[in-house]
């Protein structure tokens, strides 16, 4: 018995059609709008209620209804489908020079026009798609192929939810071919390759590649298990019905259809503003969710561009300046195990010298043994290394084909490279490690280096290679022994000035006084990074009634498991680690008291915090963990009870909400001084 047993059958064709809108509806919200619009609970209520009504009048099961997107059978091979308007490349820009050349080619071909606006895009790294709406319905689509003519990929895009099935429009132009990339966002990807893992299958080299393999499935169910999305950037063939006369206008166009296209686009007046945008893009763009391998400058008035023209398959009025490549060839000359602070060994690859991704690169990292193992890297191999942003070097794989000359396989060393400890490793940990504790004199190094760090306790001017020669020296051997340097000892490295030596001994004073979740930070112990200490620190108000707690008592600590307070527990109780730490309180190292009363005078306490979009200066973790250290929150969606929205470059709908809510919104700088204040 159902709830539509006893409607009529106009009734139910009516409650068919409502509720294919509303699902779409909340389709629209959830992945092109990102803000869920209802529970997830009424949306599978109402989904289920759709496919209960299809499944007993299989009729109204219309092609593009929302129930229709996942499900059809495999297909023997692809078809080929003919684009309605051929699908053009671009030409790329590698440097500054090449990208004014575009402009002022464009310039003397327009001459007569007074001003020449850019409409200024990332430069998706997916793959470029043909989607054709009909009479507003989606249709088909198709891969780019030769430009002419792709494969026929209509019931595998279909699978992608931000994808309309319909346009939002009651009057549609009666052909409409939609342009865009689709690619496989990087947590999408990252938590894919962990399954395929697990799974015991090859994991895909790059987010690119994975969409590409996932798109080109013959059985859409398995298109449809892969987290792929879509941005729209342009539009090929339309019939019956008009569109702006613009780049710019015709995105909002579309964005307006229902499409999902990249909120980083932008226009700008002039070739300076298109340099300007690709400054900002190359310093957000490893924060952002989906990767970009470039932009892309078109001409924003459609005249002009049809006056400009094409030269063989490149439009004159659009380029691609590309970021430098991040990966590269070379030959690994040798590897060699690095230790770290708690003694990790990690393998290094030494390289030929490289350019990768800007810079010069001669070392790069293989993470660990199992790692290593995987990739299988040996002496004289040529392998690919790749360097983005910020983050250490590494080895992607192994151009077995290139490898000539067979060398052996590279094992993990018994005993450690630097103090000659045994090495070990416990069970299936994919880590191993040095057992010198601090007779070793790399984890002596690290464990200082990491001490003075910024984010712990600041030494200014004590960086790592100042540490290095300390630790050579024997003139440090813990964090204690900087509090005992003097002129007289500091003079004994070499180079180092007098002034200089005073400006070291100056900065060791002043980080004295710090916070005890820098403190805590500070000592190193196994799995306590910043916010771990910041909860530590909030839970126990001081050091004291941290050292003498139980392993139950640090794990009421949220967040905080069984591994995280034996490690801490273990670090108290450790006889060695118990002298530095009284040796550090006796040189007077202190913080300001967290006792109840003054925790709730801190203006931020207790306060709700959501963030969207990128940070130049903060990672998710370490935005969270700042916010974490002043005791406010953070909630992943705008409601009335945030008391501040954080906004970043490419901020998602939050921003909408929040104004709708009228609460505050803050930009970087803005949130920087709220934290200090
Ligand atoms: S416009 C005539 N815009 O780059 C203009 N392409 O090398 C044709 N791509 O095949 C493309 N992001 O796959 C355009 N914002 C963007 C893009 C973009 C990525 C890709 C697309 C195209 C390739 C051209």
């Amino acid at each position: 018995m159902t709830a539509h047993e006893n409607l009529a059958p106009e009734a139910i064709v009516q409650r068919a059609e409502l509720l294919r809108r509303l699902i779409e509806r909340y389709n629209h919200s959830y992945y092109v709008l990102d803000s869920s619009e209802v529970p997830d609970g009424e949306y599978d209520l109402r989904l289920r209620e759709l496919q209960e009504l299809e499944s007993r009048f299989p009729q109204l099961a219309t092609p593009d209804s929302p129930t229709q997107r996942v499900g059809t059978a495999p297909a023997a091979a692809f078809a080929e489908l003919r684009h309605g308007l051929p699908m053009l490349s671009l030409d790329n820009a590698f440097s500054e020079a090449e990208v004014r050349d575009f402009d002022r080619r464009i310039r003397e071909r327009l001459a007569h026009m007074a001003s020449l606006r850019y409409c200024v895009e990332p430069k998706l790294d997916g793959l470029a798609v043909n989607v054709t709406y009909l009479d507003g319905h989606y249709a088909r689509a198709a891969t780019r192929g030769d430009g002419e003519k792709g494969e026929d990929i209509t019931a595998n895009l279909k699978t992608i939810r931000s994808l309309p099935l319909r346009l939002r429009t009651d009057k549609p132009p009666r052909v409409l071919e939609v342009r865009g990339e689709v690619f496989m966002p990087i947590a999408g990807f990252r938590r894919f390759n962990e399954q395929a893992t697990e799974r015991g299958e090859k994991p895909f080299v790059n987010p690119r590649n994975a969409a590409a393999g996932s798109l080109r499935q013959l059985d859409p169910r398995i298109s449809a298990a892969r987290p792929l999305d879509l941005f729209a950037y342009g539009v090929g063939e339309v019939q019956g019905g008009s569109l702006p006369g613009r780049q710019g206008e015709l995105l909002e166009e579309l964005r307006r259809l229902g499409l999902r296209v990249c909120p980083l686009v932008r226009t700008v007046e002039s070739i300076e503003g298109c340099l300007e945008y690709f400054r900002q893009i190359g310093q957000v763009r490893h924060q952002l969710a989906y990767q970009i391998d470039g932009v892309v400058y078109k001409v924003d008035d459609f005249g002009a561009q049809r006056e400009l023209g094409f030269v063989s398959r490149a439009p004159r009025w659009a380029i691609a300046h590309k970021f430098p490549a991040e990966e590269a060839l070379t030959k690994v000359r040798g590897v060699e195990f690095q230790v770290g602070r708690t003694g990790a060994m990690t393998p290094v690859a030494r390289l030929d010298p490289v350019q990768v991704g800007g810079v010069t690169v001669s070392n790069a990292t293989l993470h660990n043994i199992e790692e290593l193992r995987r990739k299988d890297v040996r002496v004289g191999d040529t392998v690919v290394v790749r360097r983005a942003g910020d983050v250490i070097p590494e080895v992607v794989e192994v151009l077995r084909e290139y490898r000539a000359v067979v060398a052996p396989p590279i094992e993990l060393p018994m005993f450690c490279p630097v103090c000659g400890s045994a090495v070990e490793r416990s069970g299936d940990q994919a880590v191993a490690r040095c057992t010198g504790g601090r007779r070793c004199a790399a984890q002596r190094r690290e464990e200082i280096k990491h001490f003075a760090s910024r984010r712990a306790l600041d030494i200014r001017g004590l960086g790592e290679k100042l540490v290095d020669r300390l630790v050579e020296a024997d003139l440090v051997r813990t964090p204690a022994d900087l509090f005992d340097l003097d002129l007289h000892a500091l003079a004994k490295i070499e180079r180092m000035g007098e002034r200089s030596a005073r400006k070291l001994l100056a900065s060791i004073e002043a980080a004295k006084s710090t916070t005890l979740p820098r403190f805590l930070n500070a000592l190193g112990i196994r799995d306590v990074g910043e916010a771990t200490a910041a909860a530590l620190a909030e839970h126990f108000g001081e050091l004291g009634p941290l050292r003498g707690a139980t392993p139950g008592e640090i794990q009421s600590v949220p967040d905080v498991g069984p591994i995280v307070a034996a490690n801490v527990v273990g670090y108290f109780h450790d006889p060695e680690n118990t002298v530095i730490l009284e040796r550090l309180l006796a040189h007077g190292i202190h913080w300001t008291r967290l006792t109840a009363a003054r925790k709730h005078e801190g203006r931020l306490v207790g306060k709700v915090f959501v963030l969207t979009g990128a940070l130049s200066r903060y990672t998710r973790e370490s935005a969270t963990a700042a916010i974490a250290a002043r005791g406010a929150k953070v909630s992943t969606s705008v409601s009335k009870r945030t008391d501040y929205l954080v906004s970043g470059v490419d901020p998602g709908s939050k921003i909408e909400k929040a104004q709708a809510l009228g609460v505050p919104i803050l930009d970087e700088e803005a949130f920087e001084k709220l934290l200090a204040s």
